[in-house]
């Protein structure tokens, strides 16, 4: 696959802009974050394009994003980008992101929010 959207989802709108995503990228496929929880570490993505898609919560990453970046290698993807869904706004969110990802060895090239139902 060229490009892996690792996804959390409370109430829907996160996996539905990653459906469509994938619908547009095409040779795409999405993964579970919570299913990914339960392998075992490091989860080691084949694809040279990766993605995070999540809802913003309390201005900032869902818990379990958060604890999922350090569980993935991503020394090898030479492109990460995120698209986190909100009622308001993301950027925190983001950044956020960016830093978990930078002590992780690795870091966000590019971020997206979408305005969603809250
Ligand atoms: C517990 C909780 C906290 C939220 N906190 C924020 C927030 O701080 N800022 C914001 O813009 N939206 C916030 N939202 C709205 C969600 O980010 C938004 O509805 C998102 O699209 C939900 O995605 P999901 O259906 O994939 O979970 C929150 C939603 C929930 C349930």
């Amino acid at each position: 696959m060229t490009t892996t959207l690792y996804v959390f989802t409370g109430t829907g709108n996160s996996l539905a802009a990653a459906e469509l995503l994938a619908q547009k990228l095409g040779d795409t496929v999405i993964e579970s974050i919570p299913i990914q929880m339960k392998k075992a570490s490091p989860v080691i993505p084949d694809s040279p394009k990766v993605g995070f898609i999540f809802p913003v919560n309390y201005s900032g990453l869902p818990l379990i994003l958060s604890e999922f970046i350090p569980r993935i290698s991503l020394s090898h993807v030479p492109y990460i980008f995120a698209v986190a869904t909100a009622g308001g706004v993301g950027r925190y969110a983001l950044l956020q992101l960016d830093t978990l990802l930078k002590e992780n060895g690795s870091l966000l090239q590019a971020g997206w929010m979408v305005r969603m139902v809250d």
